[in-house]
């Protein structure tokens, strides 16, 4: 079978399963196992296919018409220009939050003075995206990266590692702030935290709500729980000056600057993404 053949074989078997964008998704696919970039299939239409590349793809278009995210399929998504190993264990980082991590790294790099470097907390780190990112941006910063997941964490090392910033990111196992060292406190908190209402999570796409770490999207029943959690607890990990930056569900704007307003921080103000949306919450920590 030529490739040709075989992406449009491929193609209709995923649109038949209401996989999304099908010919890409099985050109992408393809482009995988050959090892080639995907427009590269373009000039080798009439190319035909060993029997294991045959087995590969079939196995790996199976599992996307079972919507199995692409992403998991390919083992790596880019971030900010970085590519980040995904496994099932971590949320796929989403284009919105590249937003959050330039808002946050232009804040940190943009702390001059002082001896001491600047630092940063991301708070539930999962791939390590926004840890990374900071680290990569602000050469100087010392970064640490928390997370209740430790499979999450195994992979957020590894990316750690990729990128050569390891040695800047100390990554740390625990429930909310409790894998902290008591003393640490920081420029910045950053946060990507689940906010997806519970009973809203059987609704989504089956690539997320069959697939992706529930404990990475279940934001309790209003969505609000760990927006609560950050409000309350976080000042307490923040140095003088120092700010909190999250990422919003869309529709979340009102009332997540509501619990950091009725919380007591100072300069709570909502921020669009690149799509126009408010998708972003920053706020000051308030005086003792
Ligand atoms: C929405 S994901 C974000 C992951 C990554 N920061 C990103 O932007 O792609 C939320 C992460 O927070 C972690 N998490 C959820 N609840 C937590 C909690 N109570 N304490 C620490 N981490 C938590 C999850 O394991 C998950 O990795």
């Amino acid at each position: 079978m030529t490739v040709l053949e075989v992406i449009q074989r491929s193609t209709d078997y995923l649109a038949r399963k209401g996989v999304e964008s099908a010919r890409l998704q099985a050109e992408l696919l393809l482009a995988h196992v050959l090892g080639r970039p995907r427009l590269q299939l373009y000039l080798e239409f009439e190319r035909g296919l060993t029997g294991t590349e045959l087995d590969r793809l079939r196995e790996l278009v199976r599992r996307r018409a079972a919507r199995e995210p692409l992403q998991y399929l390919l083992g790596t998504v880019n971030f900010c220009g970085l590519e980040l190993a995904v496994t099932p264990a971590v949320l796929i980082p989403r284009p919105e939050t590249e937003c959050l991590a330039e808002r946050a790294w232009t804040f940190l790099a943009g702390l001059g003075g002082g001896d001491a470097p600047p630092t940063a907390l991301d708070f539930g780190t999962g791939s390590g995206c926004l840890a990374i990112a900071l680290a990569v941006h602000c050469p100087g910063a010392q970064i640490v990266a928390t997370d209740v997941s430790a499979a999450a964490l195994e992979v957020a090392r590894g990316n750690a590692a990729r990128h050569g910033v390891e040695g800047r990111i100390q990554f740390r196992l625990g429930e909310g702030f409790a894998g902290l060292p008591l003393e640490a406190r920081f420029d910045l908190i950053v946060a990507n935290p689940p906010y997806i209402p519970s009973a809203e999570i059987a609704r989504l796409q089956p690539e997320v709500r069959d697939h992706e770490p529930r404990v990475a999207l279940d934001g309790g029943p209003d969505g609000l729980a760990v927006f609560r959690r950050l409000a309350a607890e976080g000042r307490a990990w923040l140095k003088p000056g120092g700010r909190l930056m999250t990422e919003l569900g869309d529709g979340q704007a009102q009332s997540a600057a509501e619990v950091f307003d009725t919380a007591g921080w100072a300069g709570v103000t909502v921020e669009n993404d690149w799509t126009n949306r408010p998708r972003m919450l920053i706020a000051e920590r308030p005086a003792p």
